[in-house]
This record gives structure tokens, C-alpha cells and sequence, in this order.
């Protein structure tokens, strides 16, 4: 015997070569706990079909849970032959009950039973990444409430733009997490259907009941078509995608901080924890941490385009070709684990200059201040728009800031300007203008706050 289980047919043996290129045990070995699930789920559907006794079933049933006892306790022994995590389990099975074991697998194929696999396990990461993903989003609103007064220089095109709430940036990247939470749901739903029961290709000739299958295994839903079921991997390119989207965010914010953490910046400090030194100088502290996420987005993207150029060109149904789909998903979920664990670790533990950061603000960053003052006076903002460009030019070539500007030469830009033009200078003053909902006044801040924790709650 070869102990294959496809071994009736063949007579030649397996190239050695063939043999590890072929296998996935490697990898899908994590799969373990998920495929005994699986395989005892179908024993009880196969006792309700009559093709099991009673007496069987628990027999297998028992076996499965001593397979499952091995593995958890690290006492399982892999076999060279075994290919992959299924064949190890009812090779195993076979050991510790005999004969009745090699009626599990009756009307089931690896073809429905490793997507069935591959979802039990998906859903479980999915909830443990939801989680890790709401603390992060906790510790951001923690921290934009505690640092609600801090202000700082708000960059376009990196360009100093506007003066801003520090809590206003912190909570522009806590929002696009919401939306990979609220994402990251969404692809859970469609991973929690059931495919077992589809067969290799043409479903169950033996009266399976889907729907005990179903129940036994807690799906959300059963699979419409045995051939989709056994061949589709949308619920994969969905997770890749949802990781994806989140590590663009999680790289983005990366960014801003590796930037706002130079001397030139220097309006934050990561904590010793989260860098690294050099080994030649001496004076180096490394924001390794926020590059390692900043490139992890990439590995991530490269997974999800992967698996897209596998799927693209398969024909109809189950081909060898999808067996790459678990490290894809392993490495992913490994990826976005860690990620997320840094960057709660990284967030919790910075440290701010509120005084650099305020005193990073300049005068002309209140110049669309300065042409709203006139739009408050009646003044169509197009031209109050031109006055204040004439103001920076005049403070520009007089080479002085633009609140020093005395009045009376602000008068021969406009007469509509007077005295009380002084507020505008005040960067207190200009962000609290800001109040419509989603700006950076406080009102507003505070309403994302309790926005954002209201998601907080209902997750
Ligand atoms: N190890 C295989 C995989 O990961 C299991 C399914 C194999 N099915 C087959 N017909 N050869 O996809």
C-alpha cells in the first residue's frame, strides 16, 4: 500500500521530487484542529444518511478527538507519505480505529473538504484580526481625547497647508481603520458558507444533509453550486484585498510618523521599545518599527496579486493550482497580526513635543483665515481669495510674516479690513472656525470621538 489516499490506480511511485513539490503538510499542518472539526461534522452527517451506524460514528468521532489530542499536545507523528493535512488525519485515524475510518471519507473529497478547512479557519482569524484591529482604533481615540488642545501644522502636497487638532490627524487614520473593520465583516460573511457536501465537482450522490452540515459547523449559509464551492477563492481575494486596504492605511500613517519623527520635524519621538540603533552610529534611533509596517504593505500586495494571477486563468473547477491559496492566507494573517500589535505598541507609547509642534505653525498658514475675514465682511471669498495672496505677496517682499503686516498697509489691499483682523493671527482662534461636523474645531473633534466610540461599542 502506498498509503495515498489516490494510491488504487497507480502502480508507479512518486518521483521524490514530486513528492515535496506536491505536498502542502508543510503549511496546512495549521490546519489541524479545523479539519477534525470538519471531518467529525460529516461523520454525523454520514450516520444521518445510514451510511454509518451509530457504533461508527462514535467510534470515528473518538478517533478524531485522540487525533486532535496528538496534535494539540505535540505528539502527533507526521509520516514522509503524508501529503497533506487530511491525509495525515485519516492516516492516523486509521491507526487508532482500523478499518471503520476508511468510511469517513464516503461521497467527501479534499476538493470540499480543504475549503471547508480553509473557511472554519479564515472565520476564527478573522475575529481574532477584528480584534487586534479594534484595539488599535481604541488606543487612537484614547489618545486624540487626551491630546485634544495640542495643535500642529496640517501639510498638503507636504506643503504647510493649514493649522489643525493633532487629534484631528490621529483620528483621520483611526477613521479609514473603521472602514477596514467594517470591511473586514463584510468578507467574513462571505467566508462563514459551508461548501461540504459539493464533492469533487458534482456534489453528494448519498444524501448528505447540507443543512445538519451546516448547523453542526455554525455556517452562516451552504454553498448554491458544488462546482463554485469547490473552486472559487473570492472569500481569499476578499481578505487579501481587506489587508491590502488596511496595510495602505497603516503605511500611510507609517509615513507621516517616520516624517514627523525627524529632527527636522521633531514633533514626535518613538519610544526605545519600537526602534532600533545603528551598528556604526552611534546617535541613530531607527523607526524600524514604522518602516517594517510601511514595507509589509507590499509583501501583503504582492499576496493578493498573486493569488488573483493563480485564480485568473483556471478553467472550471478544482485544479492543484488553488493549493497555493493557504500560504497566501497564512503568511497574510501572520502579517497583519504583528502589524497591528506594532502600530497599538507604536501609538501607545509615542511620545509628543507639543511645543515644537505648536511652534512648527507660521502666519501664513492663516492666510485662507485671513481671506474668510474678509469673506465675513461680504467680500466674495474669489476676491478676498486675491487679497490675501496680495498680502502674503506684500509681507513676502517686505520679508516680514504676514501678521506683521501693519493694518494700515493691509488698508491698501482692502478698506474692509480693521482692527479686530487681530483674531485672525490667533491659531486657537482659526481652528476653532473649523466647527462644521468633520473639522478640526474641538466640537467637532469631540463629535468623531464619539462617533468613532460608538463603533467602538456596537463591535
Ligand atoms: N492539499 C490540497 C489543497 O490544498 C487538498 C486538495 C487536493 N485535492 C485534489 N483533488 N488533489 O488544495
Amino acid at each position: 500500500e502506498s498509503g495515498k489516499l489516490w494510491g488504487g490506480r497507480f502502480v508507479g511511485a512518486v518521483d521524490p521530487i514530486m513528492e515535496k513539490f506536491n505536498a502542502s503538510i508543510t503549511y496546512d499542518r495549521k490546519l489541524w484542529e479545523v479539519d477534525v472539526q470538519g471531518s467529525k461534522a460529516y461523520s454525523r452527517g454520514l450516520e444521518k444518511a445510514g451510511l454509518l451506524t451509530k457504533a461508527e460514528m462514535d467510534q470515528i468521532l473518538h478517533g478524531l478527538d485522540k487525533v486532535a489530542e496528538e496534535w494539540a499536545q505535540g505528539t502527533f507523528k507526521l509520516n514522509p507519505n503524508d501529503e497533506d493535512i487530511h491525509t495525515a488525519n485519516e492516516r492516523r485515524l486509521k491507526e487508532l480505529i482500523g478499518e471503520t475510518a476508511g468510511k469517513l471519507h464516503t461521497g467527501r473529497s479534499r476538493n470540499d473538504q480543504v475549503v471547508t478547512d480553509l473557511r472554519l479557519w479564515m472565520r476564527q482569524t478573522c475575529s481574532t484580526l477584528s480584534g487586534l484591529l479594534w484595539e488599535l482604533i481604541r488606543t487612537m481615540v484614547d489618545r486624540a481625547e487626551a491630546e485634544c488642545d495640542v495643535l500642529f501644522p496640517g501639510y498638503t502636497h507636504l506643503q504647510r497647508a493649514q493649522p489643525i487638532r493633532w487629534s484631528h490627524w490621529i483620528l483621520s487614520h483611526a477613521v479609514a481603520l473603521t472602514r477596514d473593520s467594517e470591511r473586514l465583516l463584510e468578507v467574513r460573511k462571505r467566508i462563514d458558507v459551508l461548501p461540504l457536501g459539493s464533492g469533487a465537482i458534482a456534489g453528494n450522490p448519498l444524501g448528505v444533509d447540507r443543512e445538519l452540515l451546516r448547523a453542526e459547523l455554525s455556517f452562516g449559509a451552504i454553498t448554491l453550486n458544488s462546482m463554485d464551492a469547490t473552486s472559487e477563492r473570492d472569500f481569499v481575494a476578499e481578505f487579501l484585498f481587506w489587508a491590502s486596504l488596511c496595510m495602505t492605511h497603516l503605511s500611510r500613517m507609517a509615513e507621516d510618523l517616520i516624517l514627523y519623527g525627524t529632527k527636522e520635524f521633531s514633533f514626535v519621538q518613538l519610544s526605545d521599545a519600537y526602534s532600533t540603533g545603528s551598528s556604526l552610529m552611534p546617535q541613530k534611533k531607527n523607526p524600524d518599527s514604522l518602516e517594517l509596517i510601511r514595507s509589509k504593505a507590499g509583501r501583503v500586495f504582492g499576496r493578493c496579486a498573486g493569488l488573483l494571477m493563480t485564480l485568473k486563468g483556471l478553467p472550471s473547477t478544482y485544479n492543484k493550482d488553488l493549493q497555493e491559496d493557504k500560504e497566501a492566507v497564512f503568511e497574510v494573517s501572520d502579517t497583519m497580526s504583528a502589524v497591528l500589535q506594532v502600530a497599538t505598541g507604536v501609538i501607545s507609547t509615542l511620545q509628543i513635543h507639543r511645543e515644537n509642534m505648536g511652534q512648527a505653525l507660521s502666519p501664513d498658514m492663516l492666510a485662507t483665515d485671513l481671506a474668510y475675514y474678509l469673506v465675513r465682511k461680504g467680500m466674495p471669498f474669489r476676491q478676498a481669495h486675491e487679497a490675501s495672496g496680495k498680502a502674503v505677496f506684500m509681507a513676502e517682499t517686505k520679508g516680514v510674516a504676514l501678521n506683521q503686516l501693519s493694518l494700515q498697509e493691509l488698508q491698501t489691499i482692502s478698506p474692509l479690513f480693521l482692527s479686530d483682523v487681530n483674531h485672525v493671527w490667533d491659531y486657537g482662534h482659526s481652528v476653532e472656525q473649523y466647527g462644521a461636523l468633520g473639522g478640526t474645531a474641538r466640537s467637532s473633534v469631540d463629535w468623531q470621538i464619539r462617533q468613532v466610540r460608538a463603533l467602538l461599542r456596537a463591535h
